[in-house]
């Protein structure tokens, strides 16, 4: 079931706790009777069918976070003893007419966080459901006004050995980077996120702010971002970088397209035992099939 986007302050985000039973409460009372009695509590907008959201302690301590070491626990056990999310500004730039650094504070000010549940499907065929707080990258965007001939968004996360120890390492090239077709960029499924469970955003998981784009494999929503370029041609991608023939650069989920080396048909919720079929555009296909009219899916993997 979908509902419409909220739009939540942060004193009225609800804590973990209470949110898994406000949701319990709310599936039993019936949404509608419960919206009747309090709006308010009717804040999250449900876009994964309904589906219990991944526990917040499996989505903080399973991560890739290469900046941090390349297995799943590292990003829990050092991001948040090296990475200051604080202060912290993110460039708007590139073929603009209002380019503008703005700080965490002002881009929270400005756009008011939303809660949406989402699932996210990894290349490596693990997913979770999570619900973000955030708001629509195109709201920033169109406060940056692209010029015509901007076709492009390139997104950079922060360069600096000494926060991120990892980059030290040359597993991939630094600083991270990532790229969507503007109209990509513009969808309104595409979200700039602040924060989990209605908490800021654990360091692990991409604080202070990082990108969601729910229909394409995990890699694409590149984390602790501080740059976010209008471009004209398509933008260098990380992992299209380091192996061209295995990640593309529009890496939509796509369950008859397989990974080199291993199929993408299956996937396993994170805590979950059994395996699941993943589904075209990770079941976003009604939202975003369009965006891909007439292109080859398998060519432009
Ligand atoms: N962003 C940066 N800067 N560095 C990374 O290593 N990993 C990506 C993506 N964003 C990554 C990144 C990958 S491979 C995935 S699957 C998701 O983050 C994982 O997000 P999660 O750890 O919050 O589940």
């Amino acid at each position: 079931m979908r509902r419409a986007p909220g739009d939540p302050k942060a004193s009225e985000i609800t804590p973990e706790s209470l949110w898994l039973d406000r949701r319990s409460f709310l599936k039993a009372a019936g949404l509608a009777a419960a919206a009747a009695l309090s709006p308010r509590l009717v804040g999250a907008a449900d876009f994964a069918g309904g589906e219990k959201p991944t526990p917040l302690d499996s989505i903080t301590a399973y991560n890739n976070f290469y900046e941090f070491g390349t297995d799943k626990e590292s990003p829990a056990r050092y991001a948040p003893k090296y990475l200051k999310p604080h202060p912290w500004s993110v460039k708007v730039e590139g073929l603009v007419g209002k380019p503008k650094t703005w700080s965490i504070e002002e881009l929270s000010k400005v756009f008011p966080s939303q809660e949406r549940i989402y699932r996210l499907r990894c290349v490596e065929a693990w997913s979770a459901v999570i619900p973000w707080n955030g708001f629509p990258l195109s709201a920033l965007l169109k406060k940056a006004e692209p010029k015509a001939k901007a076709k492009y968004v390139a997104f950079q996360t922060l360069y600096d050995p000494k926060q991120m120890p990892g980059q030290n390492e040359s597993v991939l090239q630094w600083p991270y980077v990532e790229g969507l077709r503007l109209d990509e960029a513009m969808h309104d499924l595409t979200l700039l996120a602040t924060g989990i469970y209605g908490k800021p955003m654990p360091a692990q998981d991409g604080a202070p702010i990082r990108l969601v784009v729910p229909w394409k494999y995990g890699f694409k929503s590149i984390k602790s971002i501080v740059s976010i370029k209008l471009v004209e041609s398509q933008p260098p991608t990380s992992w299209n970088i380091s192996a061209p023939p295995e990640y593309g650069f529009y890496s939509n989920v796509n369950p008859e397209h397989d990974h080199p080396r291993w199929s993408q048909s299956t996937e396993r919720r994170l805590g979950e035992l059994f395996k699941r079929k993943t589904l075209m555009f990770n079941g976003y296909s009604t939202e975003v099939a369009s965006l891909y009219k007439g292109m080859d899916l398998d060519a432009n993997y």
